[in-house]
């Protein structure tokens, strides 16, 4: 009889946000009555439409593959080139940062990069994580039999390291100690679920710490459109040193709208090579050559016009009203005598919840008696514990429901 995948079985719970979907589901089935008047600011999904530029270019792209001089079939694996090369000439380049097109891998998306990257490093690996973390990282090396065994009183897992992100250290900690034994650390700016920033000093600190202890880096740098703090790196490719430690990934959904259309990107350094000398980047692209077939064509094209002129402009401004909507929450929250932060170089607010209530009792609280959703500090680890988040991305009047409701709460 055949046997599945244990690692799988090991796994607890749902994924975090289908679980959270599954009990608001089960919520507007129990009280139809209430069920148009909830306020969705749990997933970070956007809300607003995209940008017209976008839009045009993927008209002009439907149109081409309705012709057949000018069809597109398989997309190069690792992307088309007018994408990488806008990319590096966009993203990287006027920061400083040195990164070259054929660095620059396109995908579907930051959340299957993020899932995928640990395939090529060493099943031995030990990571380590934040905490609180976008559960992706650790769910997938969890899959992948890299956690270890999961302890449910604790709700940690055996093989990894967690680098608590406190009220204490701004919620962006420092590298651990030389016996730390992980060589594999997921670092996320502006994170994801805090909100939080790690300035250029921390985030020099990080690469100087693993280039000092043959650790990778993978900087997952998916909210840095929101950086509003001009002294704030958008990508870790602006400190030295960088290219011989760093994976950074990028994602079209926060910055430009793409949740549904998906497109995302991942930079693997020439320079990064491990102990034997093997350059990542040739594993990634074996990897992705593999088991990927290239984002489709018509996207890659709406990618390249999020560069355009226009396309700048107004994805910007989208990003405007989401960080509008934070400014919104944030000092809703305040007002209400919430401890609350983030929200103003990131789309998420972290608020503390009210003493003596656990994450998920705040979460149910919230669900009945306000029909506002968020979600649960500690659906993210245990030291989001008695935290709560809130996104920005719903409309502009559902942040101002949202705050206030709470505040009548
Ligand atoms: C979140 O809510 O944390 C994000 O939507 C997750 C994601 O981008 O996959």
């Amino acid at each position: 009889m055949f046997r599945a995948n244990e690692a799988y079985s090991r796994l607890p719970g749902d994924y975090l946000f289908s679980g959270v979907a599954a009990r608001v589901a089960a919520y507007a089935e129990a009280h139809p009555e209430k069920a148009s008047r909830i306020v969705r600011l749990g997933i970070g999904d956007v809300t607003q439409p995209l940008a017209p530029s976008v839009v045009r270019a993927l008209h002009a792209a439907v149109d081409e593959m309705a012709d057949a001089r000018t069809f597109h079939g398989y997309a190069p694996e690792a992307g088309y080139g007018f994408l990488r090369e806008a990319i590096v000439r966009h993203d990287f380049a006027p920061r400083g940062a040195e990164v070259h097109p054929d660095e620059v891998f396109v995908s579907d998306g930051a959340k299957s990069d993020s899932a995928n990257i640990q395939e090529i490093f060493a099943s031995d690996t030990r990571i380590a994580v934040c905490d609180p973390v976008y559960p992706v990282y650790l769910d997938s090396n969890a899959m992948a039999g890299r956690a270890g065994t999961y302890d449910a009183s604790t709700g940690l897992w055996s093989d990894v390291l967690y680098l608590p992100c406190t009220a204490e250290n701004g919620f962006a900690p420092a590298p651990p100690g030389p016996d730390a034994r992980a060589s594999l650390f997921y670092l996320c700016f502006p994170n994801n679920p805090t909100g939080a920033v790690a300035d250029r000093r921390r985030l020099q600190q990080w690469v100087d710490y693993a280039n000092e202890h043959g650790a990778v880096i993978v900087y997952d740098a998916a909210y840095e459109a929101y950086i509003t703090d001009a002294s704030v790196p958008h990508s870790i490719y602006e400190c030295d040193g960088a290219r011989t430690c760093a994976i950074e990934i990028r994602s079209f959904s926060k910055n430009a709208g793409f949740t549904g259309t998906r497109l995302g990107y991942t930079v693997v350094p020439r320079d990064l090579k491990d102990a034997e000398g093997t350059p990542l980047r040739d594993l990634w692209a074996r990897r992705q050559g593999t088991k990927f077939n290239g984002a489709p064509y018509i996207v890659q094209r709406a990618g390249e016009a999020v560069y355009s002129e226009a396309g700048q402009r107004e994805t910007r401004e989208q990003v405007a009203y989401y960080l509008g909507n934070a400014q919104v929450v944030l000092e809703g929250l305040r007002q209400a005598g919430y401890e609350a932060s983030g929200g103003t170089n990131a789309p998420y607010i972290w608020l503390k919840v009210p003493d003596g209530m656990t994450s998920w009792g705040f979460f149910d609280h919230l669900l009945e008696e306000a029909q506002v959703v968020g979600t649960p500090g500690a659906g993210f680890g245990p030291a989001g514990e008695g935290y709560f988040r809130l996104t920005a991305f719903g409309s502009r009047e559902d942040a101002e429901e949202a705050v206030r409701r709470i505040r009548a709460l």
